[in-house]
Formats: structure tokens, sequence, C-alpha cells
């Protein structure tokens, strides 16, 4: 941004990520808002996965300094498990939305404009499904205490996940496990470079083929890894055992598609 400035340029936003996509990394957010404000520029943190780690107290730490952010968007229908879509933008200043995306045509004016809050004029469509009820009604059904109860239990499963990765010959777990997303690599000893891209590629695509469990493949400084993300509400720590034998089982040739082939499949 220094740069920026030297350059004649305004330096507009930063926006901190935390829990990347790809790996869940976690960006500094107080430091970031620190510097951000020496510039004037607008921080934006999202947190469209971790958003979800917010309702723990014992997670809030990845947040700290998040109280000086300007905006934050977060997705309930990720690890919380809202139907659909459900993505969430708080702001520090709702007269930056309005002055931007307000309309106000003779014909939209109603009585009660005065003594409502006007959604109409925080966004850029007039006309929108109601989102929020089906939080509430998620909120209200499940309760708080349930959803942290499942968060925690995701967790630990993800947790005790990467240290049976970590114990295992071969194996590696690539990123530090901040939240539900291990990333993982079978690296058997004399394959490296694209023979082992080739190599993550197929054990993967054999996984996934085989219809029982689902990983994604992504990249990581340039070399293809495995995404496992453990999330969804049906999945119990038996699960996560079983699909730890799948990945094993892959590894070494056997058809993730043959029952045979496993001792106990995912069976939900
Ligand atoms: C870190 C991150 N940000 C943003 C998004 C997208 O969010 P939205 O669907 O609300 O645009 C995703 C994934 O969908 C994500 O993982």
């Amino acid at each position: 941004m220094a740069a920026d400035v030297a350059a004649g340029r305004r330096p507009a936003v930063v926006v901190a990520a935390v829990g990347t996509t790809g790996t869940t990394a976690m960006d500094p957010v107080g430091p970031i808002v620190d510097v951000a404000r020496e510039f004037g520029a607008w921080v934006h943190v999202d947190a469209a996965m971790a958003g979800a780690a917010m309702l723990l107290p014992e997670m809030r730490h990845l947040f700290d300094g998040v109280e000086g952010a300007d905006s934050l968007g977060w997705n309930p229908h990720k690890w919380m498990g809202t139907i659909l879509d459900c993505s969430l933008l708080y702001v520090r200043d709702v007269e930056h939305l309005i002055a931007c995306m307000s309309t106000t045509p003779a014909y939209l004016g109603s009585a009660a404009d005065a003594d409502v809050v006007q959604y109409k004029d925080w966004g850029i469509p007039l006309g929108r499904r109601f989102r929020a009820l089906k939080l509430w009604f998620h909120l209200r059904l499940e309760g708080a205490e349930a959803i942290r109860a499942r968060l925690r239990r995701d967790l630990e499963n993800a947790r005790r996940f990467a240290a049976q990765v970590e114990a295992e010959p071969g194996w590696r777990v690539l990123a530090p496990v901040q939240l539900q997303t291990v990333c993982v690599r079978h690296e058997p000893e004399g394959l490296a470079g694209e023979a082992l891209d080739e190599h993550t590629l197929l054990w993967a695509n054999a996984v996934n083929a085989g219809g029982r469990a689902f990983v994604s493949p992504s990249t990581l400084d340039g070399r293809w890894m495995v995404r496992v993300s453990i999330g969804a509400e049906p999945t119990e720590r038996a699960d996560v055992e079983a699909l730890w034998r799948l990945l094993r089982e892959s590894v070494s040739g056997a058809d993730p598609a043959d029952p045979a082939d496993l001792a106990d499949p995912l069976t939900r």
C-alpha cells in the first residue's frame, strides 16, 4: 500500500481471509486492520467457511481484531448446515450500502417508510427471497447448543483424522488443521513432480468414482493434493474412520467401487 500511495494510487480495500477455501489458512485480522487504518482502506473479512466457528468461544481467537473490520461475510449454508443459499454480510455502517444502492422512485414509497428498515436499499436486487427465515427456523429447530456440539464433533474428527494420516508412513498432512478441512497427500517413496500429481489424481478420482465418499482434489504450491472436508451433518466418527480405510485401500490399488475391497464401507 505504501508503494501504491507513492505511485499516486489510493488503497481502497484489504480483504482478510479467515479460512481460505483451499486450506482454511488464516490471515491475522487485528494486524491487518491496524495497517489498513493507516492507509484509510476498508477492511473486509471473508469468513465464508470459518464463520460458523465463531459460534464456539474456544475458536474466537481466530477472529481477534474483527471488531475493527468494516464488513464480514460468512455462509451458514456451509459448515453450519443451513439450507443453500444463505450468505450473510455484516457491515459496521449500513449507510455505505444505502448511499450506493438505495432506489426511491415514487411508486415504491409507502406510509411505513419512516418506521421500517427497507432492505431493498441495502443490496442490488429489488426483489429477493426471504433467506433469513430459513436461518431463523434452523436456529429455532436445532438450537445453538446442538449446532455447537456438531461443530465440535467435526473439529475433533478432523484433528483425529489428521493425526492418523500423520502417523501413517507415506502419508502427509500438508497444512495446519485449523477447522474441519484436512489437506493430505500420499507420497510413495521415489514419486515426485508430475508422477506424484498423476498418482494423487488417480486415487482421488477413484475414491470419488466409488460413490462412497467425495474428496476434493486441489493444488497447493503448484502440486495436486486432496482436501478432506469433514462437516456434513450426518458425518460421524465411524464415517471418518471408514474414509481413512478407503483412502488407504485406494492407494494400494483396491477398487473403491468394490464392496469386497472394504471391510467396513461408508454405509449412510
Ligand atoms: C473463502 C470463501 N469465500 C467466499 C466463498 C463464496 O461465498 P459466496 O457464495 O457467499 O459468494 C467461498 C466458497 O464458496 C469461500 O470458500
